[in-house]
């Protein structure tokens, strides 16, 4: 998974493509390069984050056209070498990859025999050593020759030395899109690198080839033949992209939940409470025969899917399955047209998500998409979306995705209820708490963080974790353990409370520590009597709760959150976990936003 850009214009590339490509690093960030265009094609790459290649960059000539790539390693190691962009025999061919190239040994073993010299261990480089042996004479007709030669996805941006006004891009399987501005044009795996100098782009299609020159662009398909392409109109500014004012990605992102929140409630929820989805198309009558709802997704979304569960089944009394994506399509799952698959994802790129998703679709399963991201794949092939609105989101940590996904779950199962008229009173319940969610999150933010930043302060010693609730708690915990490991590099385990005594309760010993959640009211007796069990064994519990008084002598210290319906509480219990994260990666000195071997967007199984 990797950042592309490319630019053509009037002025010099170089900074433009390494400003877009520090929007880009969320896609990896383990190295990077660039090339441009001045009398001849000159390239500079390097291991390591940006700020080398930044340096790296300052020997370039002050060429106007040129591709760049951030990387994520999946074929060799980060290296100078293995660095895009990768050339050809005869250097007159540059090109950057995001994605796999899977007959790639086949290809380098056949060009081998033509004498070819490779010089990386990527699976990227067959790109320009095929079109050396393919090349026309032109750019876009050499590269729609080389693709039917290639197995796998990609996205590519390739430029040629004896083309110097032309960039060509192409996708498959993997995101691209094309920036227009006034007399330059850019090429970005994703909109926020294209921010700062235009709101218009043209969202590649799958088999689609754009041709960049400095009077326009062109898209064709692959048969070389004219496509009209729709230029989109991007509403989010490039200051939504940037950190305003806040240290980190991260932190930022916690405190927009709030307006995250606002903003996916007041799209889909009128006034009155009605709840509609104007891009999902499922009828009451689709609803009523639905037998079996599979929710699928990886990471963080994964959390958030374990409330659909709990609304569907527990409430709806629709038997309901969660599964990582990762494992889906290998358990032979039970799908048929009665199933009502919902796939979540925050980018609407990962590939494990997305290729569960084929799978529904391929055995005939309804099948409904929930992600932040307008124009991505997922967006594009679910025949039923449903959008997050939290804006983008740029730390690895992922945050307001979560709560803006658990609103969504709780929108469409008060939608699911309306429409089979069960529950009613529960759900009208679950709408008046959503109403208040955006504004007592706000509260919550405020209230807690003072608090858990002086842990986070202390957490500096601590070597294990313990994140421990029941039901929805559970999958709190779940969160809040996932969350600490990934920014901190704090060992911590998500268990469920009542699960403790038969195991892991031999870790518990003096001082360890133990987030203990205890929100649910059908189970906070048992969830306080697991909460004593740890402490009787030396842990120290900070429990998070909306009943401080009946935690008093169980738990350490109270982090106290206020009363809503409990099937939200996961909605605040999260954040004072979030903010833990943060605080306990920041006191360590961590890069917080890009946490090491991670990358934002996970688009290879
Ligand atoms: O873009 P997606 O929502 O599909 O991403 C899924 C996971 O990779 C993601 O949630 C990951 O677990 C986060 N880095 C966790 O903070």
């Amino acid at each position: 998974m990797c950042g592309i850009v490319g630019y053509i214009g009037g002025r010099a590339a170089a900074p433009i493509l390494i400003e877009g490509l520090k929007r880009l690093e969320y896609r990896g960030y383990d190295s990077s390069g660039l090339a441009v265009y001045h009398s001849g094609i000159h390239i500079v790459k390097t291991a390591g984050r940006l700020s080398r290649l930044e340096e790296k960059a300052a020997q370039l000539p002050p060429g106007t056209a040129g591709i760049g790539h951030t990387r994520w390693a999946t074929h060799g190691e980060p290296s100078d070498a293995n660095s895009h962009p990768h050339t050809d025999c005869t250097g007159q061919f540059a090109v950057v990859h995001n994605g796999i190239i899977e007959n790639y040994r086949e290809l380098i073993a056949d060009l081998k025999t033509r004498g070819h010299r490779f010089d990386s261990e990527t699976d990227s480089e067959v790109v320009p050593h095929l079109l050396e042996e393919l090349w026309t004479g032109d750019l876009a007709e050499t590269v729609l020759k080389a693709l039917p030669r290639l197995k796998g996805s990609y996205a590519l941006a390739v430029m040629a030395g004896a083309r110097p006004d032309e960039l060509v891009a192409v996708r498959q399987d993997n995101p691209l899109v094309i920036g227009l501005g006034a007399g330059e044009y850019f090429i970005a795996s994703d909109i926020p690198a294209l921010l700062a100098h235009t709101r218009k782009v043209i969202i590649l299609e799958d088999g689609q080839l754009a041709r960049l020159t400095r009077e326009g662009v062109a898209v064709l398909d692959r048969t070389g033949r004219a496509v009209d392409a729709r230029v989109t109109e991007i509403s989010w500014d490039a200051e939504a992209v940037e950190k305003g004012g806040y240290p980190h990605y991260m932190l930022k992102e916690i405190f927009e939940q709030p307006a995250a929140l606002r903003n996916t409630l007041g799209r889909y929820m009128d006034r009155d409470g009605g709840i509609s989805f104007p891009d999902c198309r499922l009828s009451p009558g689709d609803l009523a025969g639905i037998g079996k709802i599979s929710i699928v997704a990886c990471g963080t979304a994964y959390h958030a899917g374990l409330l659909g569960k709990h609304l569907f089944e527990s409430v709806l009394r629709i038997p309901t399955e969660n599964d990582l994506a990762s494992e889906f399509r290998y358990r032979n799952p039970i799908l048929g047209p009665d199933t009502l698959l919902i796939v979540i994802s925050q980018s609407g790129e990962t590939a494990d998500t997305l290729a569960a998703m084929r799978e529904g679709l391929r055995r005939g399963a309804r099948v409904l998409a929930v992600t932040n991201v307008a124009g991505s794949t997922m967006a594009r092939e679910a025949p039923n979306v449903i959008y997050t609105a939290a804006g983008p989101e740029i730390a690895v940590a992922s945050t307001k995705a979560y709560t803006t996904q658990l609103a969504v779950l709780a929108l469409l199962a008060c939608h699911v209820a309306q429409a089979l008229g069960r529950e009613q009173e529960y759900f009208d319940e679950l709408r008046r708490g959503l109403r208040q969610v955006p504004q007592l999150a706000e509260g919550v933010l405020a209230a807690v963080e003072p608090r858990v930043q002086e842990l986070g302060r202390a957490s500096t010693e601590w070597r294990n974790a313990f994140f421990i609730g029941r039901g929805l708690d559970w999958a709190v915990a779940q969160e809040g353990a996932l969350k600490l490991k990934e920014i901190s590099y704090i060992h911590a385990e998500a268990y469920s409370a009542g699960e403790l005594k038969h195991g892991a309760l031999a870790l518990i010993e003096e001082g360890v520590p133990v987030i203990g959640l205890a929100t649910q009211p059908e189970l906070l007796e048992k969830t306080v009597s697991n909460i004593r069990e740890a402490k009787a064994r030396g842990a120290v519990v900070h429990a998070i709760t909306q009943f401080p008084l009946l935690l008093a002598d169980a738990a350490d210290a109270c982090i106290e959150l206020p009363q809503l319906p409990a099937a939200l509480m996961p909605l605040l219990a999260v954040i004072p976990t979030q903010l833990l994260a943060y605080y306990a990666a920041a006191a360590r000195g961590l890069d917080v936003d890009k946490p090491r071997n991670l990358a934002k967007s996970v688009t290879v199984e």
